[in-house]
């Protein structure tokens, strides 16, 4: 095996042609026409996707610019995800097609249909509803990976609440942040969810943190795991017990008509403040954008077993395992647990007990299974595989020839996919019929204006790192940032005011032949294992510990998780530095903010390198940390 594999340069010559019988078949046949198209007439490609859905009333205009960058989709449509992701199909022969399989970690099985996912929802509605949630409320969940969770994501929908799902992987304080900043009165959850063979203790959670934030009347607590948990009479109900109710009638919700402007969820996110933001998004453009992307680039078939083996708690599971597939019919495949548990089998064995035609993953995931050797994979018959797919950090090319060679038998094109919380859906995407380079996530979606720019807004010279901007609206866009619209300008606008783009975080850059390669944030935001930390949230939580006096996080390049956190803390006066209380903030961060926020090390410092405003210059630590130039250090204060 080589050293570093992940160092491995990317080869711009090495290009992937995608084989006859998918490029023939495939839902765009001629990229070029079909994109000099949508930017030539914009609208006009728009409104002609969202014709493929369903309308309560169709829209009176597609854009409404005037009020930039708050850019308004299909103003006076009246349209309800739920209209499209359930209803419509139970008046055709889908009703009887599996929308949901679904298997346990411990193996349990469960699927459903679009008639029994209408059921589920529909239960799950009425019970919010009883409950007096109505349009306008925000709606909190806190769940494994389990069908419940998709149910009441669905379920707000239907009723036009809007839903703000925080990820069962984040912990206390993470949790409180988040629905202290939604207001939410309701909160669903689970007792707990099963992880590596252990019970992720969900209920625990959410008592300390409604301490924290008491917003919370009540709380829905699906049994999952089994084990006791705390149940505060009056606040905490289990969903068991309720759905026996008969308000909890498994027909005759109706959905909410709903406008295309309509909030359907707030997802927070990290940013460069402690502060998470929560970004909205809406039921018409978000409906149009998601199952537009989806059907174009995953290209889907009715036949399809599509499988993304992200967390629902992200916007990943939100746009490509709950909605887009949905609204496009897609029969859906969701899973639990680890990838490894209780063998790196795990995921082969289930491609093929059932028959998975897609699979669409992590860079760091595909890096984690190819650890364990090709043994694993080769004992199973992956051949109904067709495309494979990859979000979240740019993919080391290395984990790209095994993921197509070993995965995919090199007859799998693999679908690089560059999107953002922000952007809802695919911006920089590949579609099945494109010549793939390992590493690059290829060109821009249809309608969408994209560049790599300097500062001033020059584009850079080919093959020149620069910032990567989005020159043009898309439906899929968040709209604002919940309750600070002038964050939403200050973060994503203002840099490039002028001209009115959209600045997306990353850095790229691109290559002669149009194809575009990120390489990564330059904000405070670090990517662990694909997961979004922003380094504030980091270092509020070491400063929350007792000994801490000052914190700074940076991350630093780890072969398996792409990014890894490390930390530099100064300690109260007095504080001993010991190997012990480094591991006890290690376990601090994680207990606040979440496990994948736990820093690989602790380093105890005497000082911070800061700007004389008091800024503290991780780029300085980080560069020290590589051994590499320090740049700049003028405007260092110590
Ligand atoms: C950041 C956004 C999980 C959905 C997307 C993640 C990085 C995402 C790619 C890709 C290189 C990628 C970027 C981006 N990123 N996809 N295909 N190649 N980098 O959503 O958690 O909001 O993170 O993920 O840095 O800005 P997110």
């Amino acid at each position: 095996m080589k050293q570093d594999q992940s160092k491995t340069p990317a080869m711009e010559g090495e290009v992937f042609y995608p084989p006859k019988n998918i490029t023939r078949r495939a839902n765009v046949k001629d990229y070029d026409q079909l994109y000099k198209q949508s930017i030539e007439d914009r609208e006009g490609f728009w409104a002609e996707q969202a014709k493929r859905l369903k309308w309560y009333k169709k829209w009176d205009k597609v854009l409404d610019d005037s009020k930039k960058p708050f850019y308004k989709w299909f103003v006076g449509g009246k349209i309800n995800i739920i209209q499209n992701a359930i209803d419509r199909h139970l008046h055709t022969w889908r009703r009887n097609k599996l929308a949901l399989i679904w298997e346990g970690e411990p193996g349990d099985l469960r699927t459903f249909s679009y008639h029994a996912l209408n059921r589920e929802v529909s239960k799950f509605a009425n019970i919010l509803r009883s409950m007096g949630v109505k349009k306008g409320d925000i709606v909190t969940i806190y769940m494994p990976q389990i069908p419940e969770l998709a149910f009441s994501m669905l379920a707000c929908a239907k009723i036009g609440a809007a839903h703000s799902v925080v990820y069962g992987g984040f912990s206390v304080e993470a949790l409180a942040e988040r629905i202290a900043d939604a207001k939410s009165r309701v909160l669903v959850t689970a007792d707990g969810g099963w992880r590596r063979g252990k019970i992720n203790d969900l209920k625990n959670i959410v008592d300390e943190a409604i301490k924290r934030s008491p917003t919370i009347e009540s709380c829905i607590v699906v049994k999952r795991t089994g084990q006791e948990v705390y149940m505060e009479s009056g606040r905490d109900f289990w969903y068991h017990d309720l759905i026996t109710l008969p308000i909890a009638c498994t027909n005759g919700c109706e959905t909410e008509k709903t406008d295309a402007e309509d909030p359907l969820f707030i997802l927070y996110t990290s940013g460069t403040t402690g502060k998470p933001k929560g970004l909205v998004h809406t039921h018409g453009g978000y409906s149009v954008y998601t199952s537009t992307t989806h059907n174009y680039v995953f290209d889907i078939k009715e036949e399809d077993r599509w499988w993304c083996a992200a967390d629902p708690g992200w916007i990943t599971g939100h746009s490509y395992i709950v909605y887009g597939p949905l609204i496009n019919g897609a029969t859906v495949m969701m899973y639990e647990g680890a990838p490894n548990y209780p063998y790196p089998n795990r995921w082969w064995q289930m491609i093929e007990k059932y028959g998975i035609t897609i699979l669409y993953t992590s860079p760091t995931a595909i890096r984690g299974l190819m650890r364990f050797g090709d043994e694993w994979p080769k004992r199973y018959n992956l051949s109904s595989l067709r495309l494979l797919g990859s979000v979240g950090e740019p993919i080391n090319p290395e984990a790209w020839r095994w993921y197509h060679t070993v995965i995919g038998d090199n007859k799998c094109p693999i679908m690089d996919t560059w999107w953002q919380t922000e952007t809802g859906g695919f911006l920089i995407t590949p579609l099945p019929i494109t010549p793939l380079k390992p590493g690059s996530a290829t060109k821009p979606f249809f309608g969408n204006e994209v560049a790599v720019v300097d500062d001033n807004g020059n584009e850079v010279k080919t093959g020149e790192e620069g910032k990567l901007v989005i020159k043009s609206p898309w439906p899929g866009m968040a709209r604002t940032i919940y309750g600070d619209p002038d964050r939403f300008i200050e973060t994503y606008w203002k840099d490039f005011e002028k001209q009115g783009w959209y600045k997306a975080g990353d850095s790229a850059r691109v290559d002669k032949d149009g194809y575009y390669w990120i390489i990564g944030r330059i904000d405070d935001v670090i990517k662990v294992s694909g997961y979004r930390l922003g380094t504030a949230e980091i270092e509020s939580a070491l400063v929350s510990h007792s000994a801490v006096s000052e914190a700074a996080a940076i991350g630093l390049p780890h072969e398996l998780k792409g990014n890894a956190i490390h930390a530099f803390v100064i300690l109260k006066a007095g504080t001993e530095a010991t190997p012990q209380l480094a591991n006890e903030l290690r376990n601090h961060v994680a207990s606040e903010v979440g496990p994948i926020a736990k820093p690989e090390d602790v380093t105890f410092v005497d000082t911070l390198p800061k700007t004389r405003s008091g800024k503290i210059m991780r780029r300085v630590l980080k560069a020290k940390a590589l051994g590499q130039d320090v740049g700049d250090l003028s405007t260092l204060e110590e």
